[in-house]
């Protein structure tokens, strides 16, 4: 049944105020009615004994039982009570009401008993005559410390139940425009709390879709509020990255398509035209050649997509990365000087210890070396420094190729792009290298850029890996 937030919120706000409501009112009218029985108590108990010493020297052997009622009924009517007054054997003697009234009867009450005794009582009785609750009360009339008699007063309590109705009245009026209220103010409420969380759930709905252009209004600055900014956070970011995912994917498979294409004309050719042996070699060169592409390709696609996962298994060690560093150099010293160019490193003894994943640093190390190999016509020169700069590692690979012009050196580092498509197709090259190298610093908390080669021309690559700073003794 309370299926809604909005439901949920109205029915306990009503709820609440209905208890606090009928338990506030319970307590004040009862407050109220013993304040006001004590009240009239007190007021009754004063009147009778100021009658009882008015009538205390008229109680004689043979009382005047015509004077004494019209004294009771003076003061009935100033109290606006019966008054009865009795001798000390509960005789009527007086009595304010003439018609039926009680003269020479005995009146045989508990009130007139116990006030004979001189002790105090007091009854609470309804009275079938004036349909009211009526309250009981009667004092000793004393002549010289002796109980000549009892003065009776009768008041109804009908001033009491009147004003106890009223305010009762006035509670039940009050509950129902609080419950009306707060049943108004809790749908107001809620409304505000559950119209953007409706919003989100429409927006999350579309995005499950597959439409992931969504973006809902923030309209406060509180939990939902913040909800909703993280979800606009979340979308743009998850569109964005569909968006990178679904260019990576053409761009990938574009790349593959052209050494595939160039494989199936070779294979072709060699099943269908009668080839001599040297051409079928020729081709069959060709083949392995585009295979080559197509592995390196491939692998330069997992190692991207290993680096974009986030858990990678690579575990960082903290090590002195110079050895692995010149091995690497050294393994490329021979395609650089085969292809006419001097090559040349300088690096340190020892290097302070960094936090790395050895493979990955050889490859940063092989994928620039193998670009300024690529981009450096022969009779040009390679100079490799490694070197401590303050708080980072410098690696610098300096060239006299070709350069990269300045408007290209941040775009250089996107995946596939490449300043000259045709010679770096003709160089093998698919535009991944420095992608994969800027994935690799960035994991390592470094960075990496480019400048002009050190005479002017050519070009320089820079990459930065932050030295952790360690406790004395592992220095
Ligand atoms: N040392 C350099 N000198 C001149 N241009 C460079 C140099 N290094 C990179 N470039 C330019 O930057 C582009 C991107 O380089 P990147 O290493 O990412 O790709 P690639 O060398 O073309 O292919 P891959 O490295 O994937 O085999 C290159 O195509 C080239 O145009
Ligand atoms: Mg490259």
């Amino acid at each position: 049944m309370l299926k809604s937030i909005r439901t949920k919120l109205t029915v306990t706000y009503i709820i609440l105020i209905v208890t606090v409501m009928v338990s506030s009112s319970f307590l004040l009218l009862n407050i109220l009615k013993q304040y006001y029985f004590d009240y009239q108590y007190t007021e009754m108990t004063r009147s009778a004994a100021l009658i009882s010493s008015f009538v205390a020297p008229k109680l004689v052997d043979k009382p005047d039982v015509v004077d004494i009622s019209n004294v009771a009924f003076d003061f009935a009517r100033q109290f606006n009570a019966r008054v009865i007054v009795t001798d000390h054997k509960q005789r009527v003697v007086g009595d304010s009401q003439r018609i039926e009234g009680l003269v020479g009867t005995t009146l045989e009450r508990k009130e007139i008993a116990a006030a004979l005794e001189q002790k105090e009582k007091w009854t609470v009785q309804y009275s079938d005559l004036s349909k009211t609750w009526v309250l009981q009360v009667a004092v000793p009339v004393l002549q010289e410390d002796k109980v000549v008699g009892a003065v009776f007063l009768a008041s109804s309590l009908s001033q009491i139940h009147g004003i106890q109705r009223d305010i009762r009245n006035y509670l039940i009026i009050a509950t129902v425009l609080a419950v009306i209220v707060a049943g108004l103010l809790g749908r107001f409420l809620a409304r505000k709390m559950t119209d953007p969380l409706q919003a989100l759930t429409v927006a999350a709905e579309k995005m499950a879709r597959g439409d992931l252009s969504q973006q809902v209004k923030v309209s406060t600055n509180d939990e939902i509020g913040r909800l909703t900014i993280k979800f606009n956070e979340m979308a743009r970011q998850l569109q964005q990255s569909t968006k990178q995912l679904k260019e990576f994917v053409a761009n990938a498979s574009h790349e593959m398509r052209t050494p595939l294409t160039s494989l199936n004309i070779l294979v072709k050719s060699i099943r269908d035209y009668p080839l001599s042996k040297e051409e079928q070699q020729e081709f069959l060169e060709d083949i392995d050649e585009e295979l080559e592409r197509l592995i390196r390709l491939v692998d330069d696609l997992l190692d991207l997509t290993r680096l974009d996962s986030v858990a990678s298994d690579d575990t960082m060690v903290l090590l002195d990365i110079v050895p692995a560093v010149q091995s690497t150099l050294e393994m490329l010293r021979k395609r650089a000087e085969e292809k006419g160019l001097i090559f040349s490193y300088s690096l340190p003894e020892r290097a302070a210890p960094v936090l790395v994943v050895l493979h990955q640093i050889k490859q940063i190390v092989f994928n620039l070396v193998d670009n300024a190999i690529k981009y450096t016509p022969a009779g040009g020169q390679i100079k490799v420094t490694l070197k401590e700069e303050g708080d980072v590692l410098k690696f610098c690979v300096s060239d006299t190729g070709v350069g990269i012009p300045e408007d290209q050196r941040e775009k250089i580092f996107e995946r596939f792009y490449r300043v000259d498509k045709a010679r770096s197709r003709e160089q093998g090259g698919t535009g991944l290298g420095l992608s994969i190298v800027r994935e690799i610093v960035k994991r390592h908390g470094g960075k990496v850029w480019v400048e002009d080669g050190e005479q002017g021309h050519g070009s320089t690559f820079i990459v930065t890996l932050p030295v952790p700073e360690l406790p004395a003794e592992e220095n």
